[in-house]
């Protein structure tokens, strides 16, 4: 909470990164600590099940020690209780209650038990609300999923934002404001800054959270912080650079078989970009 009210106060954010593999996680750590600026990672609910989640708190809170940069580990696009209390039990940091898909009252209604098991635990988690679809899925689209508001009509209202804000008591929101899921082929929508500076006021400053950026250019990237946008979410830019850095240090190396060298060329892929975008955000 410090770290988000210091970044709110300065008008910049602080980058979140997903990752599914020790690699992708080392990438991310490596950046941060070469840019030395404060870093979340995220793993999603299909990222948990792979990772573990005992098992990401523990490299997590090693790499915090060792490395001596704030590392804060968020439980991404948590869809139910159960996952939530599974996340929370580990000891994550934060946690996304996404209860975008769900009619309001039953996203409000998980968002209040989540926080109050997390605030029982003695815990008390950092805990973002979701208002609004975004798409469901960090990969390279042919086109816009069906739902996705690319107007002002279809974003998350205001109002609608004031009433969950009060009636969830969630830390952190993550609106729709033209951002999705995923890098579209044709080219992402445009971020409403407007509707940032909007809800923002609407809900008396509550810190809001832009996720999918991937394939937003870097120029509007850096402007949403200057709106009021606390945390930027970054998963699939990093995916396809993780892929792509296998694939060519396979096929360029056959027969190099010491996973410690062909999977090196993904770490830095992920490290490169990571370093990239976090310096969007560097005051
Ligand atoms: O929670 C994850 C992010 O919102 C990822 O979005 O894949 O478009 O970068 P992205
Ligand atoms: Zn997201």
């Amino acid at each position: 909470r410090d770290y988000i009210n210091e970044s709110s106060k300065n008008k910049t954010a602080i980058g979140h990164f997903n990752f599914a593999t020790a690699e992708m996680l080392r990438g991310i750590v490596e950046a941060a600590k070469e840019v030395n600026m404060p870093v979340i990672v995220g793993l999603s609910e299909g990222e948990r099940n792979f990772f573990g989640v005992r098992e990401a708190r523990a490299i997590v809170s090693a790499y915090r020690d060792d490395f001596g940069i704030p590392i804060f580990l968020n439980a991404d696009h948590t869809k139910s209780f159960e996952r939530a209390k599974e996340a929370i039990d580990a000891g994550f940091d934060a946690i996304v209650a996404d209860g975008s898909a769900l009619p309001f009252a039953e996203n409000v209604e998980m968002i209040k038990k989540i926080i109050s098991y997390s605030r029982e635990t003695g815990k008390n988690i950092v805990v973002e609300g979701e208002l609004g679809f975004i798409g469901t899925s960090s990969e390279v689209l042919e086109n816009l999923p069906p739902g996705v508001a690319v107007d002002e009509l279809n974003m998350t209202p205001p109002y609608e934002a004031e009433k969950f804000v009060r009636e969830t008591g969630v830390d952190m929101l993550a609106p729709s404001v033209g951002n999705v899921h995923g890098i579209i082929k044709s080219g992402n929508p445009v971020i409403s800054i407007k509707r940032i500076e909007d809800i923002k006021l609407s809900t008396g400053g509550v810190p809001l959270v832009l996720h999918g950026a991937s394939g937003i250019p870097d120029g509007d990237v850096a402007m949403v912080a200057k709106a009021g946008v606390v945390i930027v979410h970054f998963s699939t830019e990093i995916r396809v650079a993780f892929h792509q850095a296998l694939i060519s240090s396979l096929s360029e190396n056959h027969d190099e078989i010491s996973p410690y060298k062909y999977l090196r060329g993904g770490v830095n892929a992920v490290r490169e970009i990571v370093k990239k975008k976090i310096s969007l955000f560097k005051v």
